[in-house]
């Protein structure tokens, strides 16, 4: 009997849609629930992965977002009733033309694209997502950055009412802050998304803008942001301020720095948890190893 092994190239046939088809079925999806950015809704072909991509159920409903709970499965239901409109980002700090921008202003401004990023946990899930967003320094450029800015931080959305993970774990350092030295921000990969699979991003994965710098561990990614501030000197860390042996600054994706608790060798792809090899800078290092020494933690 001729027993077929499939190699570990190989995808299974119905993941293996034909990318035309794929991406006019997700263009009408977005007609009809994403009419202001469907005009400049296109999949910028610079992004490719080594990997199928993640089920929408699978990348929707397996979240971290302690803002609502620690429990990855229950996060979708907690944040149903959280409101992502109307939202304003603001952008302010050492730059000459600070701004508050609504998130409508922002759909309308800015150039929408598709991506597919590899997106890898400091847990060791990883996933692989079709983002829509920008490219962070679109947005950061046009605020014009003086000379003094070298860091730029993120601030999410702080609502307890909203979000019961911060009314029942008050000890973590709310609201969750996040920060990039000013050339990672100014990385074409950084990206602010604003969807996923060709629809606007569902409460639990940020909504109504988060950022995706898939270089690094997901943690660095801030959901929710209500502010965008450009600084001086190295800012603190939601991680590193709540548990500073484990979580650094900079986070770029290493395998071979083991976590404090675990190796970060492999990743284990959500939801089938099939393991596959981390690679350096997730995979992304020519985009941004050139940024780096090697010393950065
Ligand atoms: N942003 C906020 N505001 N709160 C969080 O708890 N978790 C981070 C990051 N951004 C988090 C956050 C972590 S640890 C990860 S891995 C990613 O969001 C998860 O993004 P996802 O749920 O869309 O996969």
């Amino acid at each position: 009997m001729l027993i077929r092994i499939p190699r570990p190239w190989q995808i299974p046939d119905r993941i293996a849609t034909p990318e035309s088809v794929y991406y006019k079925r997700r263009q009408i999806l977005a007609l009809a629930a994403f009419p202001s950015i469907l005009p400049a809704l296109t999949r910028n072909p610079e992004f490719m992965l080594d990997r199928p991509l993640t089920e929408e159920w699978a990348a929707t409903s397996y979240n971290n977002y302690y803002e609502f709970s620690t429990n990855k499965q229950q996060i979708k239901d907690l944040a149903k009733s959280f409101k992502p409109r109307p939202w304003t980002l603001e952008i302010t700090g050492l730059c000459a033309k600070p701004k508050i921008w609504s998130i409508e202003e922002i759909e309308k401004q800015m150039p929408i694209e598709e991506r597919l990023y590899r997106h890898r946990c400091v847990e060791a899930w990883a996933m692989a997502v079709p983002w829509l967003g920008f490219p962070l320094s679109e947005l950061l450029k046009r605020a014009e950055p003086n000379s003094k800015a070298k860091f730029v931080r993120f601030i999410s959305v702080n609502r307890p009412d909203e979000m019961p993970g911060i009314r029942y774990s008050g000890n973590y350092p709310w609201p969750y802050y996040e920060a990039l030295r000013l050339n990672e921000a100014m990385n074409p990969l950084a990206f602010l998304v604003t969807g996923i699979y060709g629809k606007p991003l569902p409460n639990q994965n940020g909504a109504p803008i988060r950022l995706a710098t898939p270089w690094k561990y997901g943690f660095k990614s801030t959901k929710a942001i209500v502010k965008i501030e450009f600084v001086e000197n190295q800012p603190n860390t939601f991680w590193n301020t709540a548990v500073p042996k484990e979580y650094g600054f900079y986070a770029n994706v290493n395998p071979k720095l083991p976590h404090a608790r675990w190796s970060q060798a492999v990743e284990q792809l959500i939801p089938n948890m099939e393991r596959v090899a981390t690679q350096p800078y997730n995979g992304y290092a020519k985009w941004v190893a050139h940024m780096y020494n090697g010393s950065e933690i």
